[in-house]
């Protein structure tokens, strides 16, 4: 039998409820915060990653050459092709522009917990606002979208942590430009990494100052707060933009303090982000014991529309991918399910009422029900067994004498109530019940 390929999931239908249930979730929240659903291809054009996502993700592409000669590749991410969306409309788009999309996404990593080479991501854009309010929106939304499986700051946190501060904390250093965007680099790695690594690594990349800067971007790093982390960036202070910058910090906080999502949220400078584009805030979501991989990162990225062709618009994104979170869902007893067992199993007398049944069959199930009954006609204790295998809430039984009076049995497979219900009105007792069932 060949097999599928490392990295790749089957699904069948258990992991399946699990996943429509999480994708419900996730599109009833979208809805409810005003974000409308976008779709892109998955196939695109090589180019369309290799110079926008950065080397990192370049390096992870299943790309090929196509039988016209095209270079494409499955697509990594979504924000690219989201962005090239938005940039060939910007002008004619209402701002601020608030759109979603769940798909898949392909990656060539080493598989892992918690890493795979197709997963499934829910990503979540705002384009058209400058302002921190649009971070914090974004920021609640993400914990909005922990809250809704009934985690809470118990079990997940957002690491918050801001480009723009280390480019004038390594400004203040001497370090601009590309060097900066290779420190940043090198900072993505050090948390899984040992000091001598890191440091040997920074010595390449700075020289002598390796040791003094190794020390001081550990100390930012370290900064759960405000004031510690005023005293971390030293020199850079004297820079206004820092105390500008600072103050947007506050405005932030005090944004998510009033929206009463504060406590899932930790200063931490430590999270840079591996992606090229990012400008600003930038976030990652994570299980608070660390133990795990990100569930969801994000962040600004005001340069990105430009780049790719449209109009300055500044935007702010995450993505939350469907398999540390399944994973962390099932160690918590969490995951949502949907209903997996039958409404109703019609069962019959004989071939007059099997016929009379098979019609009531279509009527209940274009009415929304999960019906079933025995295909190949079969006795009636069978038909009551096949009922109990399929794990039915209720047996419909059509018997000679009760359709005489007008009337069908409602049995209760679990309880073994029964009672008569007016072949007449069917469809609608049975709704109330189902309702009555639900509430
Ligand atoms: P990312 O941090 O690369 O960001 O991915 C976001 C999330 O997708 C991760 O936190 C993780 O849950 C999931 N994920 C990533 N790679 C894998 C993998 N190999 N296997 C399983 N899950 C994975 C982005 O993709 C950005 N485009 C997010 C964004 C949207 N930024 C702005 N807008």
């Amino acid at each position: 039998m060949t097999q599928s390929l490392p990295g790749f999931r089957e699904f069948y239908p258990p992991e399946c409820a699990v996943k429509r249930a999480i994708f419900q979730k996730w599109q009833q929240t979208m809805l409810a915060y005003g974000f409308a659903e976008v779709e892109a291809p998955i196939l695109e054009p090589l180019e369309l990653f290799t110079d926008k996502s950065g080397p990192e993700i370049a390096e992870q592409l299943f790309h090929f050459v196509d039988k016209g000669g095209r270079a494409v590749a499955l697509r990594p991410e979504f924000t690219p092709s989201v962005v090239r969306m938005v940039a060939a409309r910007a002008q004619g788009l209402r701002k601020p522009i608030k759109w979603f999309n769940i798909g898949e996404q392909f990656r060539f990593e080493r598989p892992q917990k918690g890493r795979l080479r197709s997963f499934y991501q829910l990503n979540v854009d705002c384009f058209g606002l400058a302002d921190f309010s649009a971070d914090a929106e974004l920021i609640a939304l993400l914990i909005q979208l922990f809250r809704v499986f009934g985690l809470t700051q118990a079990d997940v946190h957002i690491r918050l942590s801001d480009r723009n501060l280390w480019f004038f904390f390594l400004e203040s250093c001497g370090i601009t430009g590309q060097a900066a965007l290779d420190v940043l680099a090198l900072i993505d790695k050090m948390e899984r990494e040992d000091r001598a690594k890191s440091l040997e690594k920074f010595q390449k990349c700075v020289g002598d100052n390796a040791s003094v800067l190794l020390t001081q971007i550990e100390a930012l790093i370290a900064a759960r707060d405000l004031p510690s982390l005023k005293i971390a960036l030293g020199g850079a202070l004297s820079n206004p933009a820092v105390a500008q910058r600072l103050a947007e910090w506050e405005g932030l906080l005090d944004t998510l303090d009033a929206m009463g999502v504060l406590p899932f949220i930790q200063i931490d400078l430590g999270i840079v982000r591996g992606l090229a584009y990012y400008t600003g805030f930038v976030f990652e979501a994570f299980e608070v014991s660390g133990r795990s991989r990100a569930l969801a990162g994000g962040g600004r990225y005001d340069t990105l529309v430009e780049k790719l062709g449209g109009p300055a618009l500044p935007a702010v994104g995450f993505a939350i991918g469907d398999v540390v979170l399944t994973d962390l869902l099932t160690e918590k007893n969490l995951l949502p399910t949907c209903n997996m067992t039958p409404d109703f199993y019609v069962v019959s007398s004989g071939p007059a009422e099997r016929r009379i049944a098979l019609g009531d069959v279509q009527i209940l199930r274009a009415a929304g029900f999960w019906v079933e009954y025995a295909l190949v006609d079969t006795g009636f204790s069978k038909q009551l067994k096949l009922a109990d295998q399929a794990g039915a809430r209720h047996a419909l039984i059509y018997g000679e004498s009760e359709l005489a009076q007008g009337l069908v049995k409602l049995r209760h497979l679990g309880t073994r109530v029964e009672s008569d219900v007016p072949h007449a009105q069917l469809k609608e007792t049975l709704s109330t019940l189902s309702s009555s069932h639900h509430a």
